[in-house]
């Protein structure tokens, strides 16, 4: 069933595994995702970002093609749709009103009493409505569709606590390290931070960038308290780089099917590789 994040991330935390927030792009991404979720028996978030929302035709072409695919498919296990790096509360009230179970708000660069404020605006709409919030603190590194980290900025565990009481979030990101894309070199996560923003605003935590973070770092992860885990690149690497292969093979090739429905099964097998390193299996 579609459902928000809340209870399937407070179950993760308190069970010490965490959801895969895995973006969508298109028909295939989306099928690649909900079919390794119900084999899998896991839970799932499908990411939307407000670019991707707007490729595959707006937010109520998203709803409707998860919602025909989970009946057509009859997946089982709890799934999202969660706009992902929501920019402003008039997108995150357009993406609610359309279906969606749960939203970010990621008004992260703007100075903190203002993040607040629009925080704190979205959790009103949003759970009048039973869909759940997710905020951020810090900065992210790299760059994601409209999103442009500039430089990582690591979250202050006192105004994580401050954000988190005065509005009354599901979830929290704070960016302690991680880079959307690639990394360049390995990952230096703030895991002293994570534990005490973890302990001290008590919500399930969520790491961006979870393309290229070694598995010994995504465990000790959740063991200090994060709960969801965003993968988008790794998808769209394995996707282009089976494409890449088919047409190298075959250069008469032009059915979408014959490489796109290989490229699924890329996503698929991806995805499948990550509930596992995320124990989520079977825990649908
Ligand atoms: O919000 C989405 C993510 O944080 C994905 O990051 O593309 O590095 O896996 P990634
Ligand atoms: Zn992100």
């Amino acid at each position: 069933p579609l459902v928000s994040m809340t209870e399937m991330l407070n179950k993760a935390k308190e069970e010490h595994y965490a959801v895969g927030q895995f973006n969508i792009n298109n028909l295939e991404f989306t099928q690649a995702i909900l079919l390794a979720a119900e084999e899998e028996k896991s839970p799932v978030i499908l990411g939307v970002s407000e670019g991707a929302g707007r490729y595959m035709g707006g937010f109520n072409t998203v709803v409707k093609m998860v919602e025909g695919l989970m009946e057509d498919y009859q997946i089982t296990v709890p799934v999202a749709i969660h706009l992902d790096h929501g920019t402003s509360l008039e997108n995150c009230k357009k993406a609610i009103d359309a279906g969606f179970t749960s939203v970010m708000i990621d008004a992260s660069h703007h100075p903190f009493e203002e993040n607040i404020e629009i925080t704190t605006n979205v959790v009103e709409y949003a759970h009048s409505k039973g869909v759940s919030v997710e905020a951020e603190l810090g900065t992210v590194g790299g760059q994601e569709d409209d999103v442009i980290g500039e430089g990582i900025i690591y979250a202050d565990a006192k105004e994580c606590q401050e954000l988190v009481q005065r509005t009354g979030i599901d979830c929290l990101a704070p960016a302690l390290g991680s880079v959307h894309g690639p990394y360049q070199g390995e990952p230096n996560l703030g895991f002293k931070e994570m534990e005490e923003i973890g302990n001290t605003t008590g919500v399930p935590l969520v790491l961006h960038g979870g393309t290229g973070i070694p598995t010994h770092d995504i465990k000790r992860a959740i063991s200090l308290g994060t709960a969801k885990i965003n993968v988008n690149t790794e998808n769209q690497i394995a996707s282009a780089k089976k494409v890449r292969e088919i047409f190298a093979a075959d250069s008469k090739v032009y059915d979408p099917r014959k490489y796109l429905g290989p490229a699924r099964e890329a996503i698929k097998e991806t995805v499948i590789g990550k509930m596992r390193e995320f124990g989520s299996s079977g825990k649908a």
